[in-house]
């Protein structure tokens, strides 16, 4: 574990900003008690220094170590009582009074004061103190998690994501929105609390115009902070917030009107869907046939989805102008259908089958060719 080092230019101290404090030092004008570090950064875990020298004449008395000032301070080191996690860099020292702590934590993170007493009537009486050293624990933010919307969203209007993190310190933070690997605008994030605090969480929102190709899309947080190596990134797979509805359609084959008493095949497609969850009935005239044969559930190569379902039926008379609807049922959303009117017509056998017909056609034939010939020859003549 290193020690740590003083920083200097430090913007945005984690807890308070220095805090100096001047004691009338009387009858003490050669004694001189010096606390250099102005700030020092560390991260969790690490050995802290603290630098307290004294100089001149030292008056008989305890110096001490505290942090924070006024009634409210919190010893942090003398040479009489037990402090587990701090020992001293020169022991039995008269002139260098600095210390180490180990095993630093957030908690840790304060101003402290090196403080030397004299030997009084009663207690010991305060003479001189350090000018302070502002110490900041450094921590890393919190692995980021996204959220999306409470349900899923159809494409259209921007959907908000959310990205929060925490834990960290100091407070600068970058937050970056990418969806498939390329970046989105997003507004700045929001970081709290607004005012010092040993740590900071940040959440950052950003608006995603789904699209109906989203079902394979990723949505990326990325946080960047002094105390990361890399970034830490969370994913949000897009389809979990996505639904598309299906787009229908019925066929009918052969193509209408139909033959009396021929067969008929009705073929309703429902089209890139998402997510799967999707279930299909045919109805005739508006009453449910279990007559429909559907054909397995395929995946397009969007993520989206297809089903089909046909419905064979023969065209009798009694099903002349029948409805026959669609009806699919999606992602537990209100049902969408579509129809197709089965027309039926009476072929008249008597018709193609008259030979006066026929000979009708031929003599027709014949005629035009004669014409054509007679054409041909005054042509040439
Ligand atoms: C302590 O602060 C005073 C007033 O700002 C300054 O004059 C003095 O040099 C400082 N002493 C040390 C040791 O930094
Ligand atoms: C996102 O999708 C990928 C691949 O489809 C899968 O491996 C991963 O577990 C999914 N992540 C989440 C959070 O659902
Ligand atoms: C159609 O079928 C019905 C009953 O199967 C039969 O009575 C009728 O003659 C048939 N009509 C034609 C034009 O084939
Ligand atoms: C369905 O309704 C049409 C017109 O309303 C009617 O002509 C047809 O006979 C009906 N089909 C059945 C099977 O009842
Ligand atoms: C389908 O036909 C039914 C009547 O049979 C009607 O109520 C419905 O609006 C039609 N739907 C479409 C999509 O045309
Ligand atoms: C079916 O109905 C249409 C329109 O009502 C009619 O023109 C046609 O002749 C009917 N077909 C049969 C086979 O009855």
């Amino acid at each position: 574990m290193a020690p740590s080092t003083p920083v200097s230019g430090l913007s945005l101290p984690c807890l308070v900003l220095l805090l100096l404090l001047e004691i009338p030092g009387a009858g003490a004008q050669e004694f001189q008690l010096l606390q250099p570090q102005g700030a020092v950064w560390v991260s969790p875990g690490e050995t802290l220094t603290l630098i307290c020298s004294q100089t001149g004449f030292i008056p008989v008395g305890p110096t001490k170590w505290f942090k924070g000032s006024g009634s409210g301070r919190q010893l942090v080191y003398a040479d009489v009582g037990s402090f587990p996690r701090v020992t001293r860099a020169v022991s039995g020292s008269y002139t260098d009074y600095t210390i180490h702590i180990s095993d630093t934590r957030p908690e840790d993170a304060g101003i402290y004061h090196c403080v030397k007493f004299v030997k009084g009537s009663g207690a010991d009486e305060e003479i001189r103190s350090g000018n302070g050293t502002v110490v900041s624990v450094s921590a890393r933010p919190s692995a980021p998690s996204v959220s999306g919307p409470p349900s899923r969203a159809e494409p259209g209007p921007p959907v908000t994501f959310t990205c929060t993190s925490g834990g960290f310190c100091p407070r600068d933070i970058a937050v970056t929105w990418l969806k498939n690997g390329a970046k989105l605008p997003a507004p700045q994030p929001r970081v709290l609390p607004a005012h010092e605090s040993v740590s900071y969480s940040v959440s950052s929102t950003v608006g995603v115009s789904l699209t109906a190709g989203d079902a394979r899309s990723q949505l990326t947080c990325q946080i960047e902070h002094s105390t990361l190596p890399a970034p830490l990134r969370a994913t949000y797979n897009l389809s979990d917030a996505l639904r598309v509805p299906p787009r229908l359609r019925v066929d009918t084959a052969p193509a209408a009107p139909v033959a009396l008493n021929e067969s008929v095949t009705f073929t309703c497609h429902a089209e890139g869907f998402y997510p799967k969850d999707a279930s299909l009935t045919w109805l005739e005239n508006g009453t449910e046939t279990n007559l429909g044969n559907p054909s397995p559930l395929a995946e397009n190569p969007d993520g989206t989805y297809t089903l089909q379902s046909s419905l064979e039926v023969k065209a009798t008379e009694q099903r002349n102008q029948s409805v026959f609807t669609c009806r699919v049922v999606h992602d537990s959303q209100p049902p969408v259908s579509a129809n197709a009117t089965l027309r039926i017509f009476q072929p008249s056998p008597d018709l193609f089958s008259s030979p006066a017909l026929w000979i009708g056609l031929f003599l027709e034939k014949v005629l035009t060719a004669a014409f054509l010939l007679f054409l041909f020859l005054r042509n040439k003549a």
